[in-house]
């Protein structure tokens, strides 16, 4: 290594730095002397060769603490090699701080996979239900979250029909990462008129909200609708939709600033439930007769209220539980008006292929002609994850939420 060009006064410089960030500069003169400029091609190779020598030389120091000290040190300073990626990941169940950012190793696709950088991740209350354990994550540790849009760095063997530069959207797991390994049939195009954060933050959102409201109770001109939690990320699209149908939409809320929102995206009646009776208010709003059908992602503290709002033979649907999960339903409580009760989940109204297209397709289309607006109102770091989450169960967003790897 041509040390001859190394300046004289480089200890003086570096005595009080990271020891790293000298070997920096002993790679960058190296480099030099070889006649790569930075950023070019050679100098990156050389880069991924040096860095997995220095990982090398830690891990096989002598001194155990001084040598996970460097590693971690080095790591939070550098890029890291190929294979490995930065992702979240929950060990054990419990609040945002069991949300782990960690270095973890990813594999090249097998035969029907593709390799996939994100650039953004959607949100959503489902994996505070993950990390709670409301619902099973396969095993431990596991990385949360449903939503992400990326560019397809590799594809898998025989592979046809996506290509490596693709910017492909996924509402399935574990996307809470740099890069993830996906199958490709679990993907869909995301068309260049779309910005991949806004792709990212409704593809899940927005085909959620298409099978509520036009698979799992058809919503027409003339219904009135029940939207809890109207200024959420899924019921901000879902204001926006059912009013797009022709129904009347009253939507709940638990601030003014989110009743603002929820009329804006197209309720025509708002009702601030932390200080309002909303089953009086709307009883009052329908003269008595009540609503076609609730759309309920509040669960627990919203559920004996919104059946009591529904209108004879009207259609109770059950779908989420941010306030936790609601007490068993005893079938009386369905009888009384000759209620419809259900409890739909995304993945059973997209068990095909051509379910899972055409159900993005409509999705992307309207936020392409602007039909449905997608409100990103928070961006947070991947590695803030915790943060997000906590703001999230805090009631503290609305729209949409997105982390940036
Ligand atoms: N079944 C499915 O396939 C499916 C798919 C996607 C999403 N979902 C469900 O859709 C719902 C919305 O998801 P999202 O990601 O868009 O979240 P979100 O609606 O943006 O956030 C949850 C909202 O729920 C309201 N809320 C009421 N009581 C709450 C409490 N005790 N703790 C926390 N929040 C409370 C809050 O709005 P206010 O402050 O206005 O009350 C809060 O902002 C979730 O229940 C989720 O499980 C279901």
């Amino acid at each position: 290594m041509g040390l001859g060009r190394l300046s004289p006064l480089a200890p003086l410089y570096f005595q009080n730095k990271a020891p790293t960030a000298f070997v920096h500069y002993l790679f960058l003169v190296y480099n030099l002397n070889c006649g790569f400029t930075p950023f070019s091609s050679k100098f990156k190779t050389s880069f991924r060769n040096f860095q997995n020598k220095l990982l090398f030389l830690c891990s096989s120091s002598s001194a155990p603490g001084n040598q996970r000290l460097a590693v971690r040190e080095f790591a939070t300073q550098a890029p890291l090699p190929p294979n490995m990626v930065k992702a979240i990941r929950v060990h054990e169940l419990g609040g945002p701080e069991v949300l782990k950012w960690e270095d973890v190793e990813i594999g090249e696709p097998n035969k029907g996979e593709i390799r996939v950088k994100n650039k953004a991740i959607g949100l959503n209350f489902i994996d505070v239900y993950f990390r709670k354990g409301v619902y099973k994550a396969a095993g431990f540790p596991f990385t949360p979250g449903v939503e992400a849009v990326g560019v397809v760095t590799a594809v898998g063997p025989g592979l046809t029909g996506i290509q490596v530069g693709d910017v492909v959207a996924c509402a399935g797991g574990g996307s809470y990462a740099e890069e993830q390994i996906l199958p490709a049939d679990a993907v869909v195009p995301v068309p260049s008129s779309i910005d991949p954060v806004i792709a990212a933050s409704v593809i899940l959102k927005g085909m959620t909200t298409q099978f509520l409201v036009r698979r799992c109770f058809k919503v027409e001109k003339g219904h009135t609708v029940l939207v809890h939690a109207a200024a959420g990320g899924v019921g901000s699209l879902l204001c926006q939709w059912a009013n797009a149908l022709g129904a009347t939409v009253i939507g709940t809320v638990s601030t003014k600033e989110k009743a603002a929102q929820a009329k804006e995206d197209g309720a025509d009646h708002v009702i601030i439930y932390t200080e309002e009776d909303f089953v009086a208010r709307v009883n009052e709003i329908t003269s008595g007769n009540g609503v076609d059908v609730v759309y309920d992602s509040v669960g627990k503290d919203t559920f004996e209220g919104s059946l009591a709002c529904l209108k004879l033979r009207g259609y109770m649907v059950s779908f989420g539980q941010s306030s936790g999960t609601p007490d068993p339903v005893p079938l009386s409580a369905l009888a009384a008006k000759s209620l419809f009760l259900t409890r739909p989940t995304l993945k059973h109204y997209k068990t095909t292929r051509e379910e899972l297209l055409e159900n993005a397709g409509e999705v992307f289309m309207k936020v392409a002609s602007g039909a449905l607006r997608v409100r990103v109102n928070h961006t947070y770091p991947l590695s803030q994850a915790a943060l997000a989450h906590a703001d999230l169960e805090g009631r503290k967003t609305s729209g949409s939420v997105v982390l940036i790897p």
